[in-house]
């Protein structure tokens, strides 16, 4: 059994669930619930606001899970790092701020693998600022074309943007070179780094990445939170995405002086319990060590791949290089049946276009199953998932 499956109460409730969608959401150890639960019993208040202990003791815990996070991803400065409400929310911030800075026919080049949540913010902006999304193409092998982007970058380009690991393939693209090319010519890169972050020792500052985003709930943290990493000297030119409380230095009818950034970013009540959560989820990780996590999850996604292959008919979507994600079809065999059957048997895994329908489009299939593995998966899960795979084939063809 993984060393790591005693720390998630979920599975002590339910120890005959076959887990294999942490791709889609993480299951949470008890240091991530018991930190919120102790946090909501004995300090909790709004941040900021109060002059009492409580707030003051929230507010101080609020902002040192902002240096926590800027430790954990290498940012120079806590003011680097805005919590937001997710990845989603957080690349929505970076395209509503940058529509405010781009121009018409301004470029953006977005790959063809994203998920649609680093693809929608950016076409829309051809809508709203008449800009022009180019779209980064993947060859059959699973890696982007990097020949394509050093062919296609030019002045024009202001953003690149792009996942540091498909939510599909699995793969890791090469983050160093996309932003060694984008540079060259002064465009901007986001990395989305959903996937990513659970199982990778991260440098913002050594990758020199302009944005990076992820999630909590995808790092064994909770739902609500998520981060948005920013140069300090482009969040300082960056106009505001939402509106309200706690942002602002001074308001008249007349004049508004918004506060610096992260502040200018984070109107309202930000998700305070789950920023607390978060900070635990890191803990966690890094007490294990990122290394190691890597390390596990890319041994157990190999045994998966090769499990996999044993079975006829079964086409992997993901490469040999794929860490924790595995897409794959099955000749003649609709994804969705095979889906269903494997979740009455207790095995989770996700079917569909898994938010990525231009992907999916590009390998001409219509939809995939996607196991996705977690530090709590064993071997013995990926043997019940395949025993469960073969079973359900057998009835289906
Ligand atoms: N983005 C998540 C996934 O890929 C939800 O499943």
């Amino acid at each position: 059994m993984s060393n790591f499956r005693k720390y998630f109460p979920i599975f002590k409730q339910n120890p005959k669930i076959v887990y294999l969608d942490s791709g889609a959401s993480a299951q949470k150890p008890d240091c991530v619930l018991e930190s919120m639960t102790k946090f909501y019993e004995t300090t909790y208040a709004n941040i900021h606001r109060g002059l009492y202990e409580f707030s003051e003791k929230s507010t101080e815990l609020y902002d040192e899970v902002r240096g926590k996070v800027a430790k954990f991803i290498g940012a120079k400065d806590p003011s680097e790092i805005i919590f937001t409400k997710g990845t989603t929310d957080a690349i929505n911030l970076l395209a509503s701020s940058y529509s405010k800075l781009l121009k018409k026919n301004d470029e953006i080049i977005v790959s063809e693998i994203e998920h649609h949540s680093n693809l929608l913010p950016w076409k829309n902006l051809e809508d709203v600022v008449c800009a022009k999304v180019k779209y980064l193409p993947v060859l059959d092998d699973c890696e982007l074309d990097y020949d394509w982007l050093e062919k296609n970058i030019s002045p024009n380009v202001k953003l690149v943007c792009v996942s540091g690991q498909s939510n599909v393939l699995g793969v890791k693209n090469d983050i160093q070179r996309i932003i060694k090319i984008a540079h060259s010519v002064g465009a901007k890169v986001l990395v989305d780094g959903a996937q990513l972050t659970v199982h990778s020792k991260l440098d913002v500052s050594l990758l020199d990445v302009d944005f990076y985003a992820f999630s909590g709930h995808k790092i064994y943290g909770p739902t609500g939170v998520g981060i948005l990493y920013g140069k300090k000297e482009l969040l300082d030119v960056m106009p505001p995405y939402q509106l309200g409380g706690d942002m602002v230095e001074s308001v008249s009818l007349d004049k508004v002086i918004f506060k610096q950034a992260p502040s200018k970013f984070e109107a309202g009540t930000p998700p305070i319990t789950e920023v607390v959560g978060l900070g635990s989820a890191i803990d966690f990780l890094e007490n294990i060590g990122m290394e190691k996590i890597e390390d596990y999850s890319l041994k157990l996604t190999q045994y998966l791949q090769s499990e996999l292959l044993k079975i006829s008919g079964v086409r992997i979507l993901s490469s040999k290089k794929s860490n924790a994600i595995v897409s794959f079809v099955v000749d003649g065999v609709s994804s969705f049946d095979i889906g269903v059957m494997l979740g009455q048997k207790g095995v989770c895994v996700r079917v569909g276009k898994h938010c990525a329908e231009p992907l999916h489009n590009r390998f001409g299939v219509d939809s995939s199953i996607r196991a996705s593995v977690g530090i709590y998966n064993d071997e013995n899960d990926i043997d019940k998932f395949i025993d469960a795979l073969k079973n359900v084939l057998s009835l289906l063809r």
